[in-house]
């Protein structure tokens, strides 16, 4: 909880005024987009774009000014979160269940603050089970395609029913063991009919701050 309050704090330290920004999802970006609706009533001027419903309600209630991505070129930054970090910055995210927005956000974004605790850096991506947004219509047809890439999946459920992402979709959460090549594994899978997108954000993030629970920050670039 420390380590994710300082590292959300230290990323905020990147915005400027006039900047366009993105707002991650989660419990990291959470403090995050705490401080910069902190700065903004300190005189900030900024705009947000959000990558969740549930950003946007925390970005509004912090009196944030929200614009849809849509409506702009291109984000200056973005903050968020991941669920693994591995050594050349490929991630996993989706934990949260907002990969896709949060994707979209990225790709439209110069630079991705990826902020996290400790515990997310690893060797290798895969013991996070990747989660895969899929169309509901004929979803137990996808999640066959799917588990011909040797992996194992369950659908995500929440409450006991099959939890819907802000899009309308279901996700795939899947074991692939060690991910050895996650690129190439992230556009093979986004091949699939009924794939919409995967968590794997290959060749996106530019810094990483870490937060340990001694206290320390690194800020990985
Ligand atoms: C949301 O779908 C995710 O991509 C989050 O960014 C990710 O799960 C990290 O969340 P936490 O900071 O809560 O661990």
């Amino acid at each position: 909880m420390k380590a994710k309050k300082l590292t959300g704090e230290k990323a905020a330290e990147y915005i400027e005024d006039g900047m366009i920004i993105g707002l991650g999802t989660g419990s990291t970006a959470y403090y995050a987009i705490k401080k910069v609706g902190e700065m903004v009533r300190n005189g900030l001027k900024i705009k947000a774009v959000p990558t969740s419903k549930e950003t946007a309600e925390l970005a509004a209630a912090e009196g944030i000014e929200l614009v849809e991505l849509a409506d702009v070129e291109a984000l200056d930054l973005t903050i968020d979160g991941a669920d693994e970090v591995d050594p050349d910055f490929n991630l996993i995210k989706g934990g949260g269940g907002a990969l896709l927005r949060e994707k979209i956000v990225a790709s439209a974004t110069e630079k991705l603050i990826i902020v996290i605790d400790e515990s997310k850096l690893v060797e290798h991506l895969g013991s996070f089970h990747l989660p895969i947004e899929i169309t509901p219509f004929s979803w137990q047809y996808t999640q066959r395609m799917v588990e011909k890439f040797s992996c194992s999946s369950k659908i995500r459920k929440k409450d006991g029913e099959i939890f819907v992402t802000d899009n309308g979709n279901y996700i795939l959460d899947c074991d692939f063991g060690k991910i050895e090549d996650p690129l190439k594994i992230s556009v093979e899978l986004n091949k699939l009919p009924g794939v919409v997108e995967n968590g794997i954000f290959a060749e996106m993030a530019e810094i990483v701050v870490v937060g340990y629970n001694d206290g320390h920050i690194d800020v990985l670039a």
